[in-house]
């Protein structure tokens, strides 16, 4: 499969638990890489360097729009193009557990502005330079949650069937232009490796128990799909949202 050598690819949320290994991936690829966070993705940033990638940090807010302006200004100067984003960046790990009547209204509207308005900032920030090239792949890093439903997380499980939406009604007006979006769906990936504190055994647990392949997903068994949705051997799929679940939903 053709690689992502030289590829420019913005990488939303570079500094969490899924970004950081999409991170090292995507270095190991040779790509170009614009490391996206609330704060400099430090440790990040000098993994990808080590690996011998060119990388440059940014910081922003993807639900501000002066920010994600600038953040594809800056890849743009360093890089002189826009190949990929990965809309990554999410409020997840912070989300409360509450049954939907007691989601208290502020949190219900962050996680919006986070999840929906931040890919579509992004999107709308990288597409004046990707519809100049007549080219672009845009991923969305959607969750398995709205497939299933999960209950607690009302908040979080109805911005991810968003996202779904947005990479629909994206695809369809960007198409045209040479850039495909799509959505690449993990299922839950605990954040500390074999370490779980309660909360993320009694997750993993249940949701071992619903796949075909019954183990824990790691971080990088969703990196197969990030190469294809990202480089030209998918240049004719677009809207499309990819279960990457072990089979515990089948879509
Ligand atoms: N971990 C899972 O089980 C799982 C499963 C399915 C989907 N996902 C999705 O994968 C993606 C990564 O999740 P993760 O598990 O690595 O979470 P994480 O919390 O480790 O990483 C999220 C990153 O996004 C950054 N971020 C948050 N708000 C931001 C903002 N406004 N602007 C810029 N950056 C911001 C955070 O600082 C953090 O570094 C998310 O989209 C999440 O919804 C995660």
């Amino acid at each position: 499969m053709p690689g992502l050598q030289d590829k420019v690819v913005i990488l939303t949320g570079a500094g969490g638990s899924i970004g950081g290994a999409m991170a090292e991936f995507l270095a190991a690829e040779k790509a170009r890489l614009v490391l996206v966070d609330l704060h400099e993705p430090v440790e990040v940033l000098d993994c990808v360097r080590q690996n011998g990638s060119e990388a440059i940090a940014v910081v922003a807010d993807v639900s501000d729009p002066a920010s994600t302006d600038e953040m594809a200004r800056q890849a743009v100067s360093s890089f002189g193009r826009i190949d990929g984003l990965i809309n990554n960046a999410a409020y997840y790990r912070s989300a409360s557990q509450s049954r939907f009547d007691e989601i208290d209204v502020e949190e219900w509207d962050r996680c919006f502005q986070v999840n929906v308005r931040g890919a579509w900032l992004c999107a709308r920030a990288v597409f004046a330079q990707m519809r100049a090239q007549s080219s672009g792949k845009i991923v969305n890093i959607g969750s398995n949650t709205p497939y299933k439903g999960v209950g607690g997380l009302a908040h979080y499980v109805a911005s991810k069937a968003a996202v779904i939406g947005l990479t629909r009604a994206l695809a369809r007006e960007a198409g045209e232009f040479g850039i495909c979006v799509n959505a690449l769906c993990p299922d839950f990936i605990p954040h500390d490796g074999g370490d779980l504190d309660e909360r993320q055994g009694e997750m993993n647990r249940r949701v071992l128990s619903q796949r075909c392949l019954p183990r824990t997903q790691q971080a990088q068994d969703i990196t197969g799909v990030l190469r294809l949705l990202l480089g030209p051997d998918s240049d004719f799929v677009t809207g499309q949202s990819i279960l990457v679940n072990g089979g515990a939903y089948f879509h």
